[in-house]
């Protein structure tokens, strides 16, 4: 788990934002203003607005490259960079040259040649995003849409905005975080950014193989029992079980994980009776969530995708450099 404890440099030699790979380490304020720009940005995206643009971006590209599937993150990048009226380019990866066995510095390099200003990465591999930005010339951006099981933190930035936008003060926030944290990139960029903005009581509830070892050294309460770690909580997020990142006879049968972690109804009733219920997606119904719950009034599931778009606004802009 030492994949929390790795900040990586994303300031340039101004202090400016320049890269955004990683929570870890990013300071307060540069967390509180991306929040705050994401606020301006939701107007923007407002469904009555009759042009749902800026031109922060105009004359910009934009390179998604997506090595790992995705639908919400690569869709909602896309969309934010539209909005900012960017240029788009989704780079297929199946029917690329790295399908011939192209490096992917080597891609990077031929793309910045075709004078891309931002790539937006997701990978299988944790840290590619950070071998891409120390490659790039300084006037190209990276921004990591999910890397292995490092980090992901325009999630966790859109997370954030979540539990602002429904619980508006972290201090006294009671956070529990559900399941397969160890695979989990979303659950690190959120514990790394909830303690930079000031929750104290953050738990993680499951089995103790999908738990990582180090989780009482980030002042993360740990829980085998859903019926103990559910008691008075603000947020329940449940994370998807990452079969892919497990190992033959690691990854736990569907319905004996819903019996002991599944979230129901009767267990949301443990949290605060105005909780707000998170998943970043894609749901396992079933497995890790009840259908009853995710589409319960008490579910952010739906906003939280939406805010993505006005945060991955946000993130592009800044990066950019308005
Ligand atoms: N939350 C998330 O990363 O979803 P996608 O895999 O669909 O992008």
């Amino acid at each position: 788990m030492s994949e929390f404890i790795q900040p990586f440099n994303q300031f340039n030699a101004a202090g400016d934002l320049t890269h955004l790979v990683t929570l870890e380490g990013l300071p307060r304020e540069q967390l509180v203003h991306i929040l705050d720009t994401a606020q301006q940005f939701v107007s923007v995206t407002d469904p009555s607005r009759e042009v749902k643009k800026v031109p922060l971006l105009r004359g910009k590209s934009v390179f998604n490259l997506f090595f790992e599937n995705s639908t919400r993150t690569r869709t909602t990048f896309e969309i934010a960079a539209k909005r900012l009226s960017a240029d788009v380019i989704n780079l297929d990866i199946q029917t690329s040259s790295t399908a011939k066995g192209e490096s992917l510095l080597d891609t990077i390099d031929n793309l910045v040649a075709m004078q891309a200003d931002i790539f937006v990465v997701r990978h299988s591999v944790s840290k590619a995003p950070i071998e891409i930005a120390q490659h790039v010339p300084p006037h190209v951006h990276v921004v990591n849409a999910g890397d292995g099981s490092h980090q992901h933190p325009t999630q966790g930035l859109l997370d954030m905005y979540t539990m602002r936008h429904f619980k508006k003060d972290f201090s006294g926030l009671k956070v529990a975080i559900i399941g397969d944290i160890v695979h989990s990139r979303v659950a690190k960029s959120n514990i790394c950014a909830l303690r930079t903005l000031g929750c104290t009581d953050i738990r993680a509830i499951g089995p103790e193989s999908l738990l990582p070892s180090d989780l009482d050294m980030l002042g993360v309460k740990v829980f085998h029992s859903m019926e103990e770690g559910l008691k008075g909580v603000d947020v329940v997020m449940t994370l998807r079980i990452q079969k892919e990142r497990m190992e033959a006879g690691q990854v736990p049968e569907g319905a004996a994980f819903f019996k002991q972690y599944g979230l129901t109804q009767e267990r949301l009733g443990l949290a605060k009776s105005d909780a707000i219920v998170m998943h970043p997606g894609p749901m396992n119904r079933g497995v890790e969530i009840d259908s009853a719950v995710a589409d319960g009034p008490q579910s952010v599931i739906l906003n939280q995708v939406t805010f993505g778009i006005a945060v991955r606004m946000a993130v592009m802009s800044i990066v950019a450099g308005n």
